[in-house]
């Protein structure tokens, strides 16, 4: 499996911040906000990884980041997403890298306390023998779903996700970490862009609940995103009291 993480954007909801730089640059505690889904990466031994910037100062990424030594790695692909098409067209870019193989996305903005390795074994486990193993996200309950993109449930299953309703139907939201096998590229080409202009990541995973092949799991541990003032600096909050990425 093959690890994308998303860190594109002009990250206006941090305006001034973003001003002059890339969200995923800004510092969270001690490090820059992208050492953390690296991290979440690498702890989960997903260590073929593309990183794909756009907006503002994408270039600092490689300045910042080389070859990912800091993480262990040898290597490190870098692509670029002109302007805001979203999450699944950021994620369309990598098609041809991913070569067949089954990805495992994650946000560039999104923290973990803890570690993503039973999910990711669980993903593995899902896939048969033709590479067909659909999809699995991760919920986390939270105060605010409205945020987010928020799932209901029947029994086992996930019945539906919503982005962002206005009268959310659980407190169940879907963090930015996704896996999926490679029909993703070839369902990422049928959305439409959404009233925000952009290609929902949401689309893809309603695209995987109709085909009955999407699992989900509960995140152990506090998980936050980072992209607005509140959860930035709940961020640097959480990491300076415990750490993020643990492995224990
Ligand atoms: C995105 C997704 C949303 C998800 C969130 C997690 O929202 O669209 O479904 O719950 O990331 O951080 P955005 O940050 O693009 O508004």
């Amino acid at each position: 499996m093959k690890g994308v993480i998303l860190a594109g954007g002009l990250g206006t909801r941090l305006f001034p911040l973003t001003k002059i730089t890339n969200k995923h640059l800004l510092p969270v505690y001690d490090r820059p906000m992208i050492y953390y889904p690296i991290q979440t990466l690498v702890n989960a031994g997903v260590t073929d990884i593309m990183i794909v910037t756009g907006g503002r100062k994408s270039g600092d990424f490689l300045s910042l980041l080389g070859n990912g030594s800091d993480f262990g790695l040898k290597h490190i692909n870098y692509t670029y997403q002109q302007g805001e098409g979203g999450i699944a067209e950021a994620l369309g870019l990598c098609e041809h890298w991913a070569a067949g193989e089954s990805v495992c996305v994650v946000l560039g903005d999104n923290l973990i306390e803890r570690n993503i390795n039973k999910a990711v074994a669980d993903f593995r486990a899902q896939t048969d023998s033709s590479g067909k193993g659909g999809a699995k996200i991760l919920l986390k309950q939270v105060h605010d779903p409205e945020r987010f993109g928020v799932a209901e449930l029947d029994g086992d299953n996930v019945a539906r996700i919503v982005e962002k309703p206005k009268q959310p139907k659980s407190d169940l939201a879907v963090i930015g970490i996704y896996m999926y096998d490679a029909r993703v590229f070839e369902v990422i080409k049928t959305l439409e862009p959404s009233e925000r202009g952009e290609l929902e990541i949401t689309d893809v995973n309603n695209w995987y609940i109709q085909d009955a092949s999407m699992t989900y799991e509960v995140l152990e541990g506090w998980w936050t995103d980072a992209g607005t003032f509140d959860s930035l600096l709940r961020a640097s909050e959480l990491v300076a009291k415990g750490g993020a990425n643990r492995v224990d």
